[in-house]
């Protein structure tokens, strides 16, 4: 049997250095573990648009498409704003999302214990917390038609549309409450439903995918306004977050900051099964590509290295070297291992992102 692929897109930025310490991790599972991945290696992004004049070739497409997962590491940049909208470096993992129909991005938010003091919030705020924020990610006010910019008299209208059908909320609600009921069992619904008709509707059909076919786990459905506030007044009282596409973007940024930095966050955007029974797959941290910092070795490859860990226990069904991967990234941390973005206080030396990867390398070797 052939070894399962994995198609490295690590884009534009941090993407390649912070993806760079994930080969480390993936070389590592190969020589330790006996993890056999067909590496490939491909352009996204502004690196994209430079050599082909589009942020996503065809081929590079239809190969992400083959791949049994994809890692991405991130696109855009500064040297990009000037492009036309549709060759930006955004709309080729756009494309992506889309065409490969990963309708469901899982963004889990934990702080780790020995990050508790650095968040912005009180220590009691977020020590030990864990949640999943399930957004919805290939339609909504992202691809809602009509959009455009069009002239209307003698000015201009910026023009997007949100749009839900019950079967795109369906889907992604019911991936939130298979996830509930391996966690805390508690989803919680946001939209706005107060002033959107397709709140109404997400809040009808998340209802109703809930009594037809989760009674069990516990739902509640919160304005996301208000959800923005309890994320930062009291985060633990959720489990699953299920919202959709631009509210999930927006809360998951929030819900970064409560874990230390956005250099933490890891995501999966899953789709349906392949006919190998796995789901189509794109992993990738929540992070962009973090202009200010690029080509100084100075990311934090934490988000890019879990988002690997995802890989390994939603595309390969390694859940125990996931977790083996977690515990290695908590006791680096645990040890005061820091990247510049969690350095808390003086008198603490920053580490590189390649020596954040190699300690991460050391720990795994400590973990057999
Ligand atoms: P950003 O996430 O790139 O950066 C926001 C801030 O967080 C910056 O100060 C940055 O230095 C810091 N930061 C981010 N990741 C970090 C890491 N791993 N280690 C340390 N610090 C980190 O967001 P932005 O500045 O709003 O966007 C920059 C570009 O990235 C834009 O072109 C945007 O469209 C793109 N973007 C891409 C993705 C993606 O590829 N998935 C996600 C978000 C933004
Ligand atoms: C994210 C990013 C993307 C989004 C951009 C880069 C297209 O912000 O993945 O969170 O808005 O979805
Ligand atoms: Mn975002």
């Amino acid at each position: 049997m052939s070894n399962p692929s994995i198609l490295i897109l690590a884009g534009d930025g941090i993407g390649p250095e912070v993806m760079g310490e994930v080969k480390k991790i993936i070389t590592w599972y190969g020589d330790k573990r006996g993890l056999q991945f067909d590496v490939s290696e491909d352009l996204v992004g502004g690196s994209a648009y430079d050599v082909h004049g589009t942020p996503l070739h065809d081929d590079t497409m239809a190969k992400a498409q083959e791949a049994d997962a994809v890692l991405l590491g991130a696109v855009g940049g500064p040297k990009y704003d000037v492009l036309d909208f549709s060759v930006k470096p955004e709309r080729g993992l756009l494309r992506l999302r889309k065409e490969m129909d990963l309708y469901s991005n899982l963004r889990p938010a934990q702080c780790f214990d020995a990050l508790a003091d650095f968040s912005s919030l009180k220590k009691d705020v977020v020590a030990g917390l864990d949640i999943m924020i399930v957004r919805e990610l290939t339609s909504g006010i992202y691809f809602g038609e009509p959009r455009g910019i069009i002239t209307e008299g003698n000015e201009r209208v910026g023009i997007n549309t949100q749009r839900y059908t019950e079967s795109e909320i369906a889907r992604v609600a019911r991936s939130a409450f298979e996830l509930a009921k391996r966690r805390g069992n508690k989803v919680c619904s946001m939209e706005k439903a107060n002033v959107m008709e397709s709140g109404i509707l997400w809040r009808e059909v998340v209802q109703k995918i809930h009594d037809e076919e989760y009674p069990e786990v516990e739902l509640s459905h919160m304005y996301a306004d208000a959800g923005a506030m309890q994320l930062c007044r009291w985060p633990k009282q959720f489990d699953v977050i299920v919202t959709d596409n631009l509210f999930g973007d927006l809360l998951s940024d929030a819900a970064a900051m409560l874990t230390g930095s956005l250099g933490m966050l890891p995501s999966a955007s899953l789709g349906a099964p392949m006919a190998n029974g796995r789901p189509k797959a794109l992993y990738e941290p929540v992070h962009g590509s973090a202009p200010d910092i690029a080509g100084q070795n100075k990311a934090n490859p934490i988000a890019c290295i879990l988002s690997f860990a995802m890989a390994l226990r939603y595309s390969f069904d390694k859940g125990d070297e996931a977790t083996r991967l977690e515990q290695a990234v908590e006791k680096v941390l645990a040890d005061g291992v820091r990247t510049a973005d969690l350095l808390a206080g003086e008198g603490v030396t920053p580490v590189s992102t390649t020596e954040m990867g190699d300690k991460i390398v050391e720990a795994l070797d400590a973990s057999l």
